[in-house]
């Protein structure tokens, strides 16, 4: 029974579960095989969908995964605007010849249903995002000896989840790719620059809370692993990274674009979903973001036809492209590969910071 991070992976890396197909059985399974913990998002599927992906992991490991899954959101506060943005999109509609979604799909994405899977049936780790669970689901976790994880992004959502009786938090920094896990969704703080850099976010956690902490937001390379452990991470969970593998199940339009010099920047946008994702921009993101109101999940099951109808086209410009600030990073490499080459650039970045092994020896701890 798992009782530290480090029981669960030899590697301090963990693979991003990434919803949408991206993180595939095979993807969760190979990186954990490769020593790294691999993770299924559980997000959107049903509970049986999920538990096939879970039957598929084991079959293909025996090592630990984890299990990602949303929390449930708030009612919707207002049904008008998602038929504002529903007039806004039906030229998109009709372009790619099909139908705007419709917006009664399930707000608790199953939930419950899942939850009742994951106690019957438990998997070595579960992580939470969009929201924090309450004591009572964390403890049924903790007694069927599963290793609870909860996603935040500020020191005060840090606090909850100790509070709630989380056993990790995933501290997720402004540069993470996909959305911001965020527990409330609050509109009011798009485009005041409020979300903090990861760097900082995990001082400031480490400051007020004493949970193990996942870092993730931007990390590409070894050396940015070895980064965030210096600042008191036990471990990185990489996304975009992972994204490029052959293993992940993301569209192959999706994967080329995160080092195709067309796609320039990311934003954080809430066109395609209603919540604040991180995304290559493209036109789709330019055109609508700026109207997109704050209705998830109700914008993702809008915008659902129009982004698979445009993936089929072989058209990336109304598709989501989730991707980090450090997309460009991207290598095409097998998850195996990518596993040992971080791995070798982890070693090779804590050698340069500590030579001689010796605590303060290094070129920042040894200087004049
Ligand atoms: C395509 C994609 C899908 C994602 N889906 C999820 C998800 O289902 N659940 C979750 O907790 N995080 C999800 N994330 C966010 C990741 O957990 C993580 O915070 C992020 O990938 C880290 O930033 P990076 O992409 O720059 O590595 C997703 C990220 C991407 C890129």
């Amino acid at each position: 029974m798992p009782t530290a991070l480090t029981d669960l992976c030899r590697h301090p890396i963990v693979q991003a579960p990434m919803a949408g197909g991206a993180s595939s059985p095979e993807l969760a399974a190979a990186v954990s095989t490769a020593g790294g913990l691999g993770f299924l998002a559980a997000g959107y599927k049903t509970a049986d969908g999920m538990y096939q992906e879970i039957t598929q992991v084991r079959g293909l490991t025996d090592r630990p995964f984890g299990v990602n899954l949303f929390m449930p959101q708030p009612e919707l506060a207002d049904a008008a605007a998602v038929e504002v943005y529903r007039e806004q999109l039906a030229g998109e509609a009709t372009w790619y010849e099909t139908e705007l979604g419709d917006t009664a799909g399930s707000a608790d994405d199953g939930y419950d249903a899942k939850l009742a899977v994951l106690r019957e049936d438990p998997v070595p780790v579960v992580s939470f995002t969009f929201g924090c669970p309450d004591r009572k689901t964390l403890q049924a976790l903790d007694r069927v000896g599963t290793y609870t994880v909860v996603t935040v992004t500020t020191a005060a959502e840090a606090r909850a989840a100790q509070e709630a009786g989380a056993d990790a938090v995933c501290v997720q920094g402004i540069e993470a790719g996909g959305h911001q896990g965020t527990h409330r969704d609050d509109p009011h703080s798009d485009g005041t620059g409020a979300g903090v850099g990861l760097l900082t976010l995990i001082a400031e956690v480490r400051e007020d809370v004493r949970l193990p902490v996942i870092a993730a937001g931007g990390l590409m390379r070894g050396a940015q692993i070895a980064a965030v452990l210096a600042a008191g991470a036990a471990a990185a969970q990489l996304g975009t990274a992972f994204l490029a593998c052959p293993e992940s199940g993301a569209h192959p339009l999706h994967k080329q674009a995160l080092t195709d010099p067309l796609f320039t920047r990311t934003e954080l946008t809430r066109a395609f979903s209603g919540r604040p994702a991180r995304g290559l921009v493209n036109r789709f993101l330019r055109e609508h973001g700026p109207y997109a109101p704050a209705a998830y999940p109700a914008v993702h099951y809008l915008t659902s036809p129009v982004r698979k109808a445009a993936a089929k086209a072989g058209d990336p410009q109304a598709m989501s492209l989730w991707a980090g600030q450090g997309h460009r990073l991207a290598r095409q490499l097998p998850a195996s590969g990518l596993m040992e080459t971080l791995v070798a650039e982890l070693a090779a970045a804590r050698d340069q910071l500590n030579p001689s092994g010796a605590a303060g020896t290094g070129p920042l701890g040894s200087a004049s």
